[in-house]
């Protein structure tokens, strides 16, 4: 199982890479963008996260050529923590390639694809304990469709939770998707997909931590650093969008004459988000949905 690296050149052109500097992959995964920055890299370092064992595995092995790189087995929302333990207190770009590597979701036995039947796990760090089975099986009523709801937008949400609940215990992917098939019949794509993303993000608390993630990330930044993030639904992107722009202005307090003291922290390079070429999503279909946005810092 390969994962095919979305907007690779793209991604590592706008991490304006300095041959000396210290550069952070937030999300190592198959290390197709690591090789990249390593390859600009001459005394530079590069630290490497992940959370998932056999990312960092199969990674390992796409690296062995390279010396100066560290893997870090971590939740990147440790990463100040993490870097500090390496003595790095400024770093020089960072990238955050969100979501799931090909190899995550067509692992039979991760519970991330609705096309399988596999157990309901979805959990990218092997040892938490949180499964999508604890999830469906234990919470209440509003709380299932509450995370349908805002992590899927999914309009059917109160019905889907109320046969979940009448059906419990749900053991396996196919438990679930024959619930999504019922409700959402007249779809025209997968009836389970908005569940599944929705689940998939409330095991992981993906939007928390990618919230938390780019404000660590722009203190640890030196100045002229870039912040290179590639989302892939539009509740990342929506967060990536309004974090960018609140970095980028400047606060004026009401009431007070204008200074036009600029205090914001970051500069927008890209006004409008980038995305995959025609070419490079005919060759893989999974980048379609790829958003490309990066900010400097000042
Ligand atoms: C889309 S893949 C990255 C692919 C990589 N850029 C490449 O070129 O092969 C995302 C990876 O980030 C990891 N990941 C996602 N969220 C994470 C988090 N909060 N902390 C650490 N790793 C995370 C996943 O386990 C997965 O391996």
């Amino acid at each position: 199982m390969k994962h095919e690296t979305v907007l690779l050149e793209e991604a590592i052109q706008y991490l304006n890479i300095k041959p000396n500097g210290i550069y952070v992959d937030g999300t190592l995964g198959g290390a197709g963008h690591s090789k990249l920055i390593l390859k600009y890299l001459k005394e530079g370092q590069l630290f490497c996260f992940d959370q998932d064992e056999y990312a960092i595995q199969y990674a390992k092995d796409v690296l062995k050529g390279f010396s100066n790189f560290k893997i870090i087995k971590s939740n990147f929302k440790y990463l100040k923590e993490k870097l500090a333990e390496e003595n790095v207190f400024g770093i020089d770009g960072i990238l955050f390639d969100l979501g799931l590597s090909s190899f995550q979701i067509d692992d039979e036995t991760r519970g991330f694809t609705y096309l399988k039947d596999t157990t309901l796990d979805m959990r990218m760090n092997q040892d938490q304990e949180l499964t999508a089975q604890m999830i469906l099986n234990t919470y209440s009523l509003e709380e299932l469709a509450r995370i349908f709801f805002v992590y899927g937008e999914e309009k059917n949400s109160f019905k889907i939770a109320h046969k979940i609940i009448d059906r419990r215990p749900l053991l396996t992917t196919m438990d679930l998707v024959k619930i999504t098939d019922q409700v959402n019949y007249k779809d025209k794509g997968h009836s389970a997909k908005r569940v599944f993303q929705a689940l998939r993000i409330a095991v992981n608390d993906e939007l928390t931590v990618l919230e938390d993630v780019l404000k660590d990330a722009v203190d640890l930044l030196n100045s002229d650093g870039r912040l290179v993030v590639i989302s892939f639904h539009s509740l990342e992107d929506r967060i990536v969008k309004h974090f960018f722009k609140e970095e980028s202005e400047t606060f004026t307090p009401k009431n007070m004459p204008i200074l036009r003291e600029d205090t914001s922290k970051m500069e927008i390079i890209t006004r409008k988000p980038i995305y995959p070429s025609e070419d490079e999503y005919l060759r893989n279909p999974r980048s379609k949905s790829a958003k490309l946005r990066v900010a400097r810092k000042k």
